[in-house]
């Protein structure tokens, strides 16, 4: 039965800075595909968050629409759920200006993600990328929601959405909620196939990544060329980075435990073991391809789900923002 009283509240985003990844897939769109029957959801495409790094104007605008297809493709239903563009929704930036006030310059040194993208980015250590966590805080406290599905590397963007969050609570007297972070168990962490100890991203442009949009003849070459170490014996081992990285692949995509796998490829060696995984994710992708086809050629079916989108999210947001501005103290003509 639903009842949009007695569900709980979740809300989760994704950066178009690129096109999406199994990662995302197996990490976020595939969890929140099934959650969006027991919760009251909230997936945006955080645009605004995205330009923290530089973009090519044409094609971060390409990869927002693709990630709302993309959203749409892994069965995520915008009749039951609210999906948008964060950059809609203008109370996401004018809520973290007003919490970028409530955090401390301190606590924002200590993110590791700034510390990580400044050094990768280190020409370009914009004041964005330092208070990127402000803005994340403000994604979410703004839906009160009980919980953030992330992966394990957002854990301490959770944190510090929770600080501040008991922070401002704590000044102004009880006014967001504060969110729990939702780790999923299965394929939580999908790292990259050339370096399998660093996590799948979606702006790496070599063969690490295999992209939701890649082609099967892509897929199948990705996944053959996969860095494995100079064992044969498909067993999920210690230190066998690149053989548990296929491993957890598989096993997400097919539902087999690391046992069952390990069976199955028994004396069969690795070279079988990456053809399987390659076909059995190219299968799945061409699932999920054929249905983002139909979505992405029909723009104005996406930008209504986006009109509407926005609409019912600004609705929630608007009245969060509301009750901020009275709390800290700005003059109201309403
Ligand atoms: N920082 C998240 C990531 O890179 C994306 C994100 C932005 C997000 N705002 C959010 C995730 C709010 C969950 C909730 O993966």
């Amino acid at each position: 039965m639903e009842n949009q009283n007695i569900k709980k509240t979740i809300l989760s985003g994704v950066q178009p800075s690129g096109t999406l990844t199994i990662g995302n897939y197996l990490g976020a769109l595939r969890n929140w595909a099934t959650m969006q029957y027991d919760y009251n959801c909230y997936f945006c495409v955080v645009d605004l968050h995205a330009i923290t790094v530089r973009q090519v104007p044409a094609e971060l605008r390409q990869n927002c629409l693709k990630t709302l297809a993309l959203y749409l493709a892994v069965g995520i239903d915008p009749e039951k759920n609210t999906l948008f563009m964060q950059s809609h929704v203008p109370a996401h930036a004018e809520l973290a200006w007003v919490l970028s006030c409530y955090t401390m310059f301190g606590e924002l040194s200590r993110m590791t993600q700034f510390k990580d993208k400044s050094a990768k980015h280190s020409d370009n250590i914009n004041a964005g990328l330092f208070t990127y966590p402000v803005l994340m805080a403000a994604d979410i406290l703004l839906y009160q929601p009980d919980l953030v599905p992330v992966g394990n590397d957002q854990k301490q963007h959770i944190e510090i959405a929770r600080d501040i969050a008991n922070r401002f609570n704590g000044v102004y007297s009880e006014t967001f909620k504060i969110p729990e972070p939702y780790m999923p168990k299965a394929g939580a962490r999908i790292m990259s196939l050339s370096e399998p100890t660093s996590k799948m991203s979606k702006s790496d442009l070599g063969d690490g990544s295999v992209f939701l949009l890649d082609s099967r003849d892509v897929v199948i070459k990705k996944i053959k060329r996969a860095v494995t170490d100079s064992g044969s014996e498909v067993k999920y081992a210690e230190g066998k980075d690149g053989i548990n990285n296929l491993m957890s692949i598989y096993s997400a995509f097919t539902g087999k435990s690391f046992e069952d796998i390990e069976k199955e490829f028994d004396g069969k060696g690795y070279g079988a073991f990456k053809l399987a995984v390659a076909e059995t994710v190219a299968d799945s992708l061409s699932e999920i391809q054929d249905k983002y086809n139909v979505f992405i050629s029909d723009k104005e079916q996406l930008n209504k789900i986006l009109i509407e989108g926005a609409q019912k999210a600004s609705y929630t947001a608007e009245k969060t923002l509301r009750k901020v501005y009275r709390k800290v103290g700005f003059y109201s003509v309403k």
